[in-house]
């Protein structure tokens, strides 16, 4: 098996791009090409003014301003890439299915099928393939059936690698892993494959970090840690409720259990639900294959994470109308925040989305604000529902680039992503603004120490009684 020299990645997404150029970063000597059939994402990642590239992470463009041009490149001319690559890398995107068998929870994986075919077509020598995109257990054995009966002879080595960052931190979670998992074929030329992918992470990993497993183990990991991550973030959401009828405040309950180290501190923060494109895809991929396997007990135990998920965001929107003495026909909500957390421009399966939908189907006007994202974004997200009127949505929401003029006459605030700069603002000047009495509906758990209810404001905190400044 020859070194590799040179690498291609399909799909210059939230994953392909930050990957790739930390993968660059730290490996002058490999030239590391980044392709994507989306031509305005390519000349977005090519644009001279690192504000204007395409994914928006802190640390992301230092590392594009080091990498690009020297070994790093973005381009459209996919054949070309996988021609020269000794190495593909598969991060092209796995959506839930959206029609026919498995509609609404399997993963369609058809775009990984069109880049199977055409590796198959165009690559003349031989090639380790490596799907980073997210996949259903067993999907390497397809891709190698397609590559091995529609190629042209050559030899393919099918890897599974993949992507455990997070958004908003993905390039210190990639500089920084804490563990990389390769799974790969227990053979001579598997093993070689494997020790050609180690080589690249071991250029900035301790070695110990690197883990190598069979292709399933490495294909269902990725599953199971999502899976495992969104249930933390469901069963504390769960106890926020109960914590909202007993008194008992569910950031102390948070603290008091994530001191025991078994449990651990981390994802204990009770929200208005998870989003991002990961959690919910990937759980419902997981509850489909234990469905199809006809593991139903397990397959049930694990969709009620996306129960609820869902229940958490319906009763945050009906808390918002019920306190707003039950109707918020024509009133004025502020969102703070659209992006699906903090220090990203990523805004799928935004909680804010639902929340938004809900109110609008309660006739409420809102005004959002999001210090990352373009408002053609938010006018995107609630088109795609498909369950809004798009004169309503016209009608009823605006985008605006200043909070206060967001906050500005309204009778209500939803704080909806946890940017840091928001407990920065001067609440005060907020609430001499606002329609009274003033609510805020704290939906992050973010405002709790800047005593907002000395101003007078009304404010509901997922997980704690109502509080206003009598207590
Ligand atoms: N976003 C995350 O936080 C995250 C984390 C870990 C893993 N993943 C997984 O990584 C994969 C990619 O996710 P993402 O968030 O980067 O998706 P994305 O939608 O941001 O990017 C995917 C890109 O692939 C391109 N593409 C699709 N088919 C193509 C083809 N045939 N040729 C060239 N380009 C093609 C699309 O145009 C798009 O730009 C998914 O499987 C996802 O589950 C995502």
């Amino acid at each position: 098996m020859r070194p590799t020299k040179n690498i291609c990645c399909i799909g210059a997404g939230y994953v392909g791009g930050p990957t790739m150029s930390v993968i660059a970063q730290k490996n002058p000597s490999i030239k590391v090409t980044c392709v994507d059939l989306n031509e305005s994402r390519i000349k977005a990642w090519n644009n001279e003014n690192l504000d204007n590239l395409p994914i928006y992470e802190p640390g992301l463009a230092e590392v594009v301003a080091e990498a690009r041009g020297r070994n790093l490149f973005f381009s459209t001319d996919v054949d070309k890439a996988i021609d020269e690559a000794d190495m593909i890398f598969i991060s092209v995107n796995t959506p839930t299915k959206t029609y026919g068998e498995g509609k609404g929870m399997a993963a369609d994986l058809k775009y990984i099928e069109l880049c199977a075919r055409q590796i198959a077509r165009v690559a003349t020598n031989d090639k380790i393939i490596v799907e980073k995109s997210t996949l259903p257990v067993r999907t390497a054995e397809a891709v190698k059936s397609i590559l091995d009966h529609t190629g042209n002879g050559v030899n393919f080595q099918i890897l599974s690698n993949p992507e455990f960052l997070a958004e908003g931190t993905a390039i210190q979670d990639l500089q920084n892993a804490d563990r990389v998992l390769i799974g790969g074929e227990n053979t001579e030329d598997g093993k070689l494959a494997m020790q050609e992918l180690v080589n690249i992470y071991a250029s900035w990993l301790p070695k110990d970090r690197i883990l190598t497993t069979n292709v399933w183990s490495s294909e269902l990991s990725k599953l199971v840690a999502n899976a495992f991550l969104a249930q933390r973030v469901s069963s504390i959401n769960a106890i926020s409720e109960l914590c909202e009828v007993t008194e008992a405040d569910v950031q102390e309950v948070a603290k008091a259990i994530g001191k025991d180290s078994r449990i651990g501190p981390k994802f204990l923060n009770a929200s208005v639900g998870f989003g991002g494109s990961c959690f919910q895809k990937d759980i419902l991929n997981l509850v489909y294959i234990s469905k199809s396997l006809g593991l139903n007990e397990v397959a049930d135990y694990w969709e009620q994470v996306i129960i609820m998920n869902d229940h958490q965001k319906n009763r945050f929107a009906r808390k918002i109308v019920k306190t707003l003495y039950n109707t918020v026909a024509d009133k004025k909500i502020a969102f703070l925040g659209w992006a699906f957390k903090k220090d990203t421009n990523d805004t799928r399966e935004s909680a804010a989305i639902y929340i938004a939908e809900k109110l609008l189907h309660e006739q409420a006007n809102i005004t959002i604000y999001d210090p990352k994202v373009k408002e053609h974004q938010i006018f995107s997200d609630l088109e795609y529902l498909g369950t809004l009127d798009p004169e309503i949505i016209k009608q009823r929401v605006r985008v605006v680039n200043d909070p206060y003029l967001a906050m500005d006459q309204a009778h209500a605030i939803a704080i909806l992503t946890e940017w840091d700069e928001f407990i920065t603002y001067d609440w005060r000047r907020v609430y001499d603004k606002m329609v009274k009495p003033a609510f805020v509906f704290d939906g992050r758990g973010i405002t709790d120490g800047l005593n907002l209810e000395k101003y007078d404001f009304q404010v509901f905190r997922l997980g704690k009684s109502i509080t206003t400044n009598k207590g």
